[in-house]
């Protein structure tokens, strides 16, 4: 399958790493791609410039956000949710329209040291992509974890799940069978439509005190029932 991932900073290159390594054929999108390459010093996170990255996965073409799009069958958001509408603007509706429109971003505003979420309780950034992009189908999933447990969740000691929101059925089923038989998810919880992506999406500032508390990223959530 053609991937289109947009984004470039850790979850673009985790999941495009893992799309390449499953033998999918992948472009990684960015604003400037001569830009992007040329960068030199480490990100504001510290981690090694986009290039090092790319050195070591030659096999994913960078492109612009229109061309990734482009290029995707199936399409993947992993930009800066601050960023998200205007870089689906900038992918073009025409290179949306009909597709598979896989969500991992987050709406967070980081501001003297205090996280919100720029939309919140009655909508959501899933959401709203939805309604910019009404012919894509949008399926919310994967930002209730840190990148590396994404497409390795065998790396923590028990089962626990990864939530599915999103209108189309069909879309759905796609992406849970890419989430199983591609990452190795077990657990696939389908919460329903794509307004359920509120849920996830306010799950946010707990996810972050619980980081801080736990002093890693490397957790995620599991449902106990009776
Ligand atoms: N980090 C995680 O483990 C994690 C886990 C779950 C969910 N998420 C969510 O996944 C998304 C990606 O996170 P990330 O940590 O990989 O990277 P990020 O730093 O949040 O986003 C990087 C991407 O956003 C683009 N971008 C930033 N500002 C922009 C602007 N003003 N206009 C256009 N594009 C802009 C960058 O474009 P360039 O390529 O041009 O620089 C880059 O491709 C976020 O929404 C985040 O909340 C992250």
């Amino acid at each position: 399958v053609n991937y289109g991932v947009l984004g470039t900073g850790t979850v673009g290159q985790t999941l495009s790493a893992k799309l390449d390594e499953l033998g999918h054929d992948v472009m990684i999108g960015t604003r400037d791609v001569e830009q992007t390459l040329a960068r030199t010093g480490p990100d504001r996170l510290g981690n090694p410039p986009f290039s090092a990255w790319h050195e070591q996965h030659p096999g994913v073409k960078p492109g612009s956000f229109a061309e990734t799009a482009a290029h995707g069958e199936i399409v993947i958001n992993a930009t800066n949710g601050q960023a998200t509408l205007s870089v689906l603007e900038a992918a073009g509706a025409d290179n949306l329209n009909g597709k598979i429109l896989i969500d991992v971003a987050n709406p967070l505003v980081f501001s003297q040291g205090k996280m919100t979420l720029s939309v919140c309780n009655d909508d959501s950034l899933a959401e709203q992509i939805q309604r910019a992009h009404p012919k894509a189908r949008v399926v919310k999933t994967l930002n209730t974890m840190t990148a590396r447990v994404m497409v390795n969740p065998a790396m923590l000691a028990e089962d626990h799940v990864v939530f599915v929101s999103g209108n189309d059925a069909e879309a759905k089923a796609s992406v849970t069978a890419l989430l199983k038989d591609g990452f190795g998810w077990k657990s696939v919880v389908d919460l329903g439509d794509i307004t359920t992506a509120r849920g996830v999406e306010m799950f946010l500032p707990l996810w972050v005190q619980l980081m801080g508390v736990m002093g890693t990223p490397l957790f995620n959530l599991k449902i106990v029932q009776r």
